[in-house]
C-alpha cells in the first residue's frame, strides 16, 4: 500500500533564500500510478544520518505537465527540508509514494470561478489548482489572495506573475506583506478584512463556486469564519493545513486493547497500550502502513474502525460525516474499547 518508486530528480531552483522547487522525471511505466487531482501531495523518502524520515510535500505543477514539482520550504530545526534545500542535486534519485490527498480541485466541464488564500509555503497546491483551474475551461476564473513576509520571500513569485500576464482577464492576484510596504499590495496579513475586501469590494458581483485555503491554523480559522459570517456554504470551502497546533485533551483511560489491522489483504493482530498511538503501534509491529507527516495534516494515515472506538488527539482533515462513517487518522488515534479493528483497504 505504501509503495515508493525511485524517481529521478531533474532540476533543483531556489524559489526564494529559503525555498527550493524539486523537480521529477515520471518514467512512462509510472505515469498512470502519478496521475494526480490538483492539489494532492506526495510523500518523499529519504534515510538522513542513518533515520528513515518521510515528508509530504504538494505537488505545485499542473497535472498536465510532463513533469512533477514540489516546493520545499527550509524549516531551521527540521530535518528533511534543509537535506532538501542543501543537499539534495539535479541527476540524484528519491524514494517517492505515489500522489494523495483529498484537497483537490477537479474540472466540471462547466464554467467555475474559484478564489484561494494561501500563505507561506501553502501556496504550493494553489499553484496546481490554479493552472488546473485556468487551463481546463475557457471561462473559468482564479483569484488569488496571497500573504507573505516580503516578495522577497514570496515562493512562486516569478511564476504567479507570469499567470496574471498569460491570462489577464481570467486571473487577478492580491498579494500582501507583512514586513515591506509595496505598490500594489496589501500590508499586513490575511484576516477577515481582506476576505471581506474580496468578495464584498474587489469581486462583489462575482459568485465565486469554491474556497481554497491552505497555509498556517490560525490564517485557515480565521478566513473559515469570515466565509461563514458571510454566509458561505461550508461545503464549497476547502482547507489544508501546513502546520497545526490544536491538540485535545482525550479521555483515553489506562489499559490494553487487542487490535486486529487488515492492510493489503492481509490480517495482523497484536495487543498495545491505550496511551500509544496506533500508527506508532502498527509500526512497531513491523506492518508497513500508510503515513508521512504523523502530525495530522497530510491524511496518508487514514483507515477505517471497523469495530471498537478510537479517538484522535487531532484532526483538521476529516468531516464529520467522514468520522461518522468509521475514519480515523491512526497517527492521532488511542483506542478506546478492549478490542479495535481497523482497516486501511476500506477508505
Ligand atoms: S501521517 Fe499525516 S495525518 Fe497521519
Amino acid at each position: 500500500m505504501s509503495t515508493y518508486y525511485s524517481l529521478k530528480v531533474t532540476a533543483v531552483s531556489a524559489l526564494t533564500p529559503s525555498s527550493v522547487a524539486i523537480t521529477l522525471t515520471i518514467p512512462e511505466d509510472l505515469k498512470d500510478k502519478f496521475t494526480f487531482n490538483a492539489g494532492q501531495h506526495i510523500s518523499l523518502k529519504q534515510t538522513i544520518d542513518g533515520e528513515e524520515v518521510r515528508r509530504a510535500y504538494s505537488i505545485s505543477s499542473a497535472p498536465t505537465a510532463t513533469e512533477m514539482t514540489v516546493g520545499i520550504k527550509k524549516v531551521e530545526d527540521g530535518t528533511f527540508s534543509p537535506w532538501a534545500n542543501d543537499a539534495l542535486k539535479s541527476g540524484d534519485t528519491i524514494e517517492v509514494m505515489p500522489p494523495y490527498g483529498r484537497f483537490i480541485f477537479k474540472p466540471t466541464g462547466e464554467a467555475q470561478h474559484i478564489v484561494a488564500f494561501a500563505a507561506g509555503s501553502g501556496i504550493t497546491p494553489i499553484m496546481s489548482i490554479a493552472y488546473s483551474v485556468l487551463e481546463s475551461h475557457p471561462d473559468n476564473t482564479f483569484v488569488l489572495v496571497y500573504g507573505n513576509q516580503s516578495p522577497e520571500e514570496t515562493m512562486y513569485h516569478q511564476e504567479i506573475l507570469d499567470l496574471n500576464n498569460k491570462y489577464t482577464d481570467r486571473f487577478y492576484v492580491q498579494f500582501l506583506y507583512s514586513r515591506s510596504r509595496e505598490e500594489d499590495a496589501l500590508f499586513g496579513r490575511i484576516d477577515g478584512s481582506t476576505v471581506n475586501l474580496i468578495l464584498k469590494n474587489k469581486f462583489k458581483d462575482r459568485s465565486f463556486d469554491h474556497f481554497y485555503l491552505c497555509g498556517p491554523e490560525g490564517m485557515i480559522n480565521t478566513v473559515k469564519e469570515t466565509l461563514s459570517n458571510n454566509k458561505i456554504d461550508k461545503k464549497r470551502v476547502h482547507s489544508e493545513l501546513f502546520t497545526t497546533t490544536s491538540k485535545k485533551e482525550t479521555t483515553v483511560s489506562e489499559g490494553q486493547t487487542e487490535i486486529e489491522v487488515t492492510l493489503d489483504d492481509e490480517v495482523f493482530t497484536f495487543v498495545m497500550d491505550r496511551k500509544k498511538l496506533v500508527l506508532d503501534a502498527v509500526l512497531k509491529e513491523d506492518i508497513d502502513a500508510p503515513y508521512s507527516c504523523q502530525g495530522g495534516v497530510c491524511s496518508t494515515c487514514i483507515a477505517r474502525v471497523t469495530e471498537g472506538k478510537a479517538e484522535m488527539e487531532k484532526n483538521q482533515i476529516l468531516t464529520d460525516s467522514e468520522i461518522e462513517e468509521g475514519f480515523i487518522l491512526t497517527c492521532q488515534s488511542h483506542p478506546l474499547t478492549p478490542v479495535l479493528k481497523i482497516d486501511y483497504d476500506d477508505v
